[in-house]
């Protein structure tokens, strides 16, 4: 399998803060590759590098065997760079902004016409193609976005959180330009998110991404293999070592530990289940996950504590986030 993209050991530093530290990996032509990781954790910042942007503080990436520092015409050639932040003109109509970025592109005359088609075909937007875009909504201007990304037919596409604020119809579409464009032009696709459900839907392969390091990288399936058993957490009043010692002592359970309990906001992704954020929260690694939850309630059922949640958490993304790394992936 030939590779699109390799990066060795990239770096990017902001005065003494290391937004990019020590990342490696490569995407294969033809492969969706997902970057997962919360807010800050420098995806914006690892695209920025591999698409000649700004270089690296350290360390190398090529795309298509060419150095995205020394060879950065011929890699603008081979890939998309769909941003973070809208970059379209909104007096312009969608079809103006896909033709502007094209002449940028060299492209002139019936084939700048052809190609503007095709990608608004790909994006779903052919019959609002002539209005402006400031009549647009976001998810409109995002699929524009897109379309202005696809326009040079690259062969890596970089999508930097294309979902956020979008209605669930555009975010459809977006997913739908995703799967077709790696089906039918074998696309080389590198996309962040935050939302594991998407990186689970769309990605062969995801690296997990915190605070500017790589720290897993697998197939989703391989990523949710490693919690074995699954986790349990149970939040209690107060941080009681006794009952942590207790727990991990049972047959069925490979580890327990107090971690941060989640704050406020993090409610919604333990399914509601009315986390305070002034308690603590025991996780708990089981061998087998039926076997460790009976073993935990006998415990506390035996030494009169009072638990305030339980939940078997679901076999993941985000708990394998929240395995690796403590915390959850929004907050
Ligand atoms: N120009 C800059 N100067 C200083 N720090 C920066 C700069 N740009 C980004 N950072 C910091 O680098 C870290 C990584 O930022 P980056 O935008 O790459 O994260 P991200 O993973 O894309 O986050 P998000 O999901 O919010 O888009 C953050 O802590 C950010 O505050
Ligand atoms: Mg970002």
């Amino acid at each position: 399998m030939n590779t699109i993209l390799e990066t060795h050991h990239l770096v990017k530093k902001y005065g003494d803060f290391t937004a990019v530290n020590d990342v490696s990996f490569e995407i294969a032509e033809g492969e969706v590759f997902g970057l997962l990781g919360p807010n800050g954790a420098g995806k914006s910042t690892m695209i920025a590098m591999i698409s000649g942007l700004f270089p690296p503080t350290e360390g190398e990436a090529r795309v298509g065997g060419h150095d995205v520092v020394k060879e950065l015409r011929k890699v603008k050639t081979l890939i998309g760079v769909v941003p973070q932040d809208l970059a379209l003109y909104p007096t312009l109509s969608g079809y103006e902004n896909i033709a502007f970025f094209g002449q940028l592109f060299g492209l002139r005359g019936k084939e700048l016409r052809e190609r503007a088609s095709e990608v608004l075909g790909y994006v779903g937007m052919q019959e609002r193609a002539k209005d402006p875009v400031k009549t647009y909504s976001g998810g409109m201007k995002r699929r524009i976005n897109l379309a202005v990304g696809l326009i040079n037919r690259p062969r890596l596409l970089f999508l930097d959180e294309p979902t956020v604020g979008v209605d669930p119809q555009s975010r459809n579409h977006i997913f739908e330009s995703v799967e077709r464009l790696n089906r039918e032009q074998g696309m080389a696709i590198l996309y962040t998110t935050h939302y594991m459900e998407e990186a689970e839907r769309l990605c062969h392969r995801v690296g997990i991404i915190d605070r500017g390091r790589l720290i897993a990288l697998d197939t989703p399936r391989n990523l949710v293999a490693q919690l074995g058993g699954g986790i349990i957490q149970m939040g209690v009043a107060v941080e009681d070592e006794a009952l942590c010692a207790g727990v991990q002592a049972l047959p069925a359970v490979s580890t327990a530990s107090f971690v941060a309990p989640p704050s406020a906001e993090g409610v919604e992704m333990n399914g509601g289940t009315g986390a305070s954020p002034n308690r603590a929260l025991l996780k708990i690694e089981a061998v087998h996950g039926n076997d460790a939850l009976l073993q935990v309630l006998h415990y506390v059922n035996e030494h009169d504590i009072d638990v305030l949640s339980l939940d078997l958490l679901e076999p993941n993304l985000e708990t394998v986030f929240l395995h690796l790394t403590g915390k959850n992936l929004r907050d």
